[in-house]
């Protein structure tokens, strides 16, 4: 989409892998001016480099985003270097997968600190400057595991479930400000959310599709004016049939995990 953002100065957190990293290249590559944000300095710096061939302005902050004042501080430094931003992208989340029975409060205070209470910061620091200029895009990426209440993600479904909501009724306060929001629902792409540690194996189910594939679903949303993007389209589908049968649903989800234990895989309880 070359020339799609033009002149568009984007913030991306989790920018050092996965769907952050391509989405940072992306927005580069159709002329907005990139700002990334992670703990791992050489993976942003790799990044980077992609980016600067298209937008040689952009930067990079690492951050730790489980922090509030380094949260702070990446607002901060993104107005000053970069003059301000048009769209944030809330990207960084962690997974920790874990059966319920295994799951203890520790964890789920990461987990919301990291899914839920960092980009609402964010989004907090630069909506004034947004509503300023009178626009402005914030782009929430959740989860499937929001609307699906995915088996062994309790934390984490929880994180996105509050992420989405908190987008959805800030969506209704700013409708008439000039500025938009998206929520992002991804189901299953392959990045290395699958592969870090401390996490239960995934549960599955559903085939992944490449990085590429989701970034030009999301890009095309954003580029759209797109309120709620599901990547891909069908999970839509998934979660409006989970909310006319709740029970149903849930008792479906229940037998697939029995099914999947009973062949050696998924999040188990504990024996
Ligand atoms: N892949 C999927 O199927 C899928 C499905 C639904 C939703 N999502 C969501 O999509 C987003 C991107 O995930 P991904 O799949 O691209 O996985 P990923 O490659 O693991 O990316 C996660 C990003 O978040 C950053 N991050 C994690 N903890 C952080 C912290 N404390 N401070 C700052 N940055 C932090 C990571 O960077 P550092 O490690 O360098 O800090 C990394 O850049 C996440 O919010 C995830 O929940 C993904």
């Amino acid at each position: 989409m070359p020339g799609t953002f033009e002149g568009a100065r984007v913030l991306v957190t989790g920018g050092s892998s996965g769907i952050g990293a391509g989405l940072a290249e992306a927005f580069a590559a159709a002329g907005a001016t990139v700002g990334i944000a992670a703990r791992r300095r050489d993976r942003l710096e790799a990044v980077l480099e992609r980016c600067r061939a298209h937008a040689p302005a952009s930067r990079l902050w690492v951050a730790d985003l489980a922090d509030p004042g380094a949260v702070d501080r990446l607002a901060a430094d993104a107005l000053a270097e970069l003059g301000g931003v048009d769209i944030l992208v809330n990207n960084a989340g962690i997974p920790k997968r874990r059966h319920v029975t295994r799951l203890d409060p520790a964890t789920v205070e990461t987990v919301m600190a990291i899914n839920y209470l960092s980009p609402v910061r964010l989004t907090l620091a630069l909506l004034p400057h947004m509503l300023e200029r009178g626009s402005g895009r914030v782009v929430n990426v959740s989860s499937v595991a929001a609307p699906l209440s995915s088996p062994g993600e309790s934390a984490y479904a929880a994180s996105k479930a509050a992420l989405a909501v908190f987008s959805e009724s800030m969506a209704v306060d700013l409708w008439d400000s000039g500025i938009k929001v998206t929520v992002v629902y991804p189901g299953v792409v392959d990045t290395e959310l699958f592969t870090l540690p401390d996490n239960d194996p995934f549960t599955g189910g559903v085939e992944a599709i490449s990085v590429d594939e989701a970034v030009a679903v999301i890009v095309e949303g954003v580029a759209a004016g797109a309120l709620s993007v599901y990547v891909p389209g069908f999970f839509a589908e998934f979660a409006s049939g989970k909310a006319q049968d709740v029970p149903g649903f849930l008792a479906g989800a229940a037998e697939f995990v029995r099914q999947r234990a009973a062949a050696g895989s998924g999040s188990e309880p504990p024996a």
